[in-house]
């Protein structure tokens, strides 16, 4: 059994960073999607996305023949080892998982075994809820193929961590290893992979029921935006305390091991493909099973109200929003990607135009994507000065690297009336405040 041939379904975000980085450590991996252009675009060197270090990595990988894209499944499992899940789980409309990708997979791993006599791993790594394992990938499997999960094949769950912007690190430094495996056979094959990937570098590794494995992605996740809502919800109290500076608390806190000072930047909010996609199916996952999540709903809201703070914040600064030109610093999720799903700028500027603002924006990598949301609604400026001439107001709300360099004079010298939001807290407090008209997120009055 040569654990190193490794078939990857779905070339997405997980799939395609998880196959080169396995590829770039030896291993023989084939990548399947159904999208045929995609599966083109990557065999000739290409990758779908921005995502640091990755188009570096898949250009030696194919050089080394270590990778390979094709949209036939049957000849991915016939030629590999084990088959990595990898596929999509978007929300439906009511929050809850859409498991069809989950589905269609199954199906054609299951197909292909049928013609397969030797054993095979299945490893399931897109986020799916507890129970999806075993209810629905086993069962079309066993269904599809004729064979028996823990006879002719294995079963394991295994959930991914990394985060867009620095998943190639995220895979090499992983902090841990979860396992949830069907029967021993599957976990012990699964931890031989991982020992050829990290030899002498193994993460932690916790083995356990595949339901556990399933509900560990969830709870983490969750558990990191109930973080930073629960930063933002003391942010949003120090503002109506003199003296109080949310930075401050959250580095007191920080330093408590037991909470630890990441993920406590407060702001504007969470976003991105993850956390809201993630917490609504939890929340929708409790509820059809009759609890009432109540801790995940307040974190939910909490975080739906933040990003509007924003324009109750201008509307303090300039009084009238209508008319007035209002410029946007950073519109991705997050800095260092382009993507812009269930970013918080989304809804800030939305709210600018409905109060009748007129927006100008921009952002190192998103204008792209921005565009395609927001059409010609709001005005595209080409550089940071272009973005902050003739503003009466500026509002930062991704923490871009090159926004942090901005001092109070370049706001002084571009803008029409320098009025400051620092939604992300990269700017020091006192020397904005001294020079232009100035609030932040969590920044309570001073004391004279
Ligand atoms: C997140 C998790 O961090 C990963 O562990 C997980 O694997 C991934 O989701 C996933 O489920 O696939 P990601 O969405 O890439 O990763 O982004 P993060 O870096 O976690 O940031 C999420 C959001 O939280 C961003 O909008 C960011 O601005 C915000 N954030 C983060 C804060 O507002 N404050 C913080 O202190 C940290």
């Amino acid at each position: 059994m040569d654990v190193k041939k490794v078939s990857v379904f779905g070339l997405g975000y997980v799939g395609l960073t998880f196959s080169v980085c396995l590829a770039s450590r030896g291993f023989n991996v084939v990548g399947v999607d159904v999208d045929t252009v995609k599966v083109k675009l990557i065999n000739s060197g290409e990758t779908p996305f921005y995502e640091s270090k990755l188009k570096d990595l898949l250009t030696k990988v194919l050089g080394e023949n270590n990778f390979r894209c094709t949209i036939n499944a049957k000849e991915a499992v016939l030629n590999s080892f084990a088959s990595f899940i990898c596929v999509g789980t978007p929300s439906k409309p009511d929050g809850s998982i859409d498991l069809k990708y989950i589905r269609s997979v199954s199906r054609s791993i299951g197909v292909a075994l049928k013609d397969k006599d030797d054993y095979h791993l299945i490893v399931v790594r897109s986020t799916v809820t507890p129970g999806t394992t075993r209810n629905i990938v086993k069962r079309v499997v066993e269904r599809f193929s004729g064979k028996k999960c823990g006879v002719d094949f294995g079963l394991c769950m295994n959930p991914e961590f990394l985060r867009e912007g620095s998943a190639i690190n995220d895979i090499f430094n992983s902090d841990r290893v979860i396992i949830g495996e069907f029967d021993s056979e599957s976990g012990d094959l699964l931890k031989r992979l991982y020992v050829e990937f990290y030899g002498d570098d193994l993460p932690p590794m916790l083995r356990t029921t595949l339901e556990n494995a399933e509900f560990i992605k969830y709870a983490n996740n969750a558990f990191l935006a109930m973080k930073i809502s629960f930063i933002n919800e003391i942010a949003n109290i120090c503002e109506k305390v003199k003296g109080a500076d949310v930075t401050l608390i959250a580095r007191g806190l920080g330093l408590d091991h037991r909470i630890n000072h990441l993920f406590l930047n407060a702001g504007l909010g969470w976003g991105g493909s993850c956390f809201p996609k993630d917490l609504d199916a939890l929340i929708a996952f409790s509820k059809k099973l009759s609890y009432n999540p109540i801790l995940l709903d307040a974190v939910r809201r909490v975080n739906e109200l933040q990003p509007l703070r924003a324009v109750e914040m201008a509307k303090k600064l300039i009084r009238r929003l209508k008319g007035k030109r209002i410029a946007i610093l950073g519109l991705a999720f997050k800095p260092g990607t382009d993507d812009m799903r269930n970013a918080v700028s989304i809804g800030i500027i939305n709210k600018l135009i409905e109060e009748g603002a007129v927006v100008v924006a921009y952002d190192p990598a998103a204008m792209d994507n921005a565009k395609k949301i927001f059409g010609d609604s709001i005005e595209y400026a080409s550089s940071i000065v272009d973005c902050l001439r003739d503003a009466d107001c500026a509002i930062l709300v991704t923490e871009w690297d090159e926004f942090r360099e901005l001092t109070p004079e370049d706001f002084i010298k571009y803008m029409k009336t320098p009025a400051v939001i620092d939604g992300r807290r990269i700017f020091h407090p006192k020397e904005f405040s001294s020079k232009l008209k100035f609030a932040a997120i969590g920044l309570g009055k001073f004391v004279d």
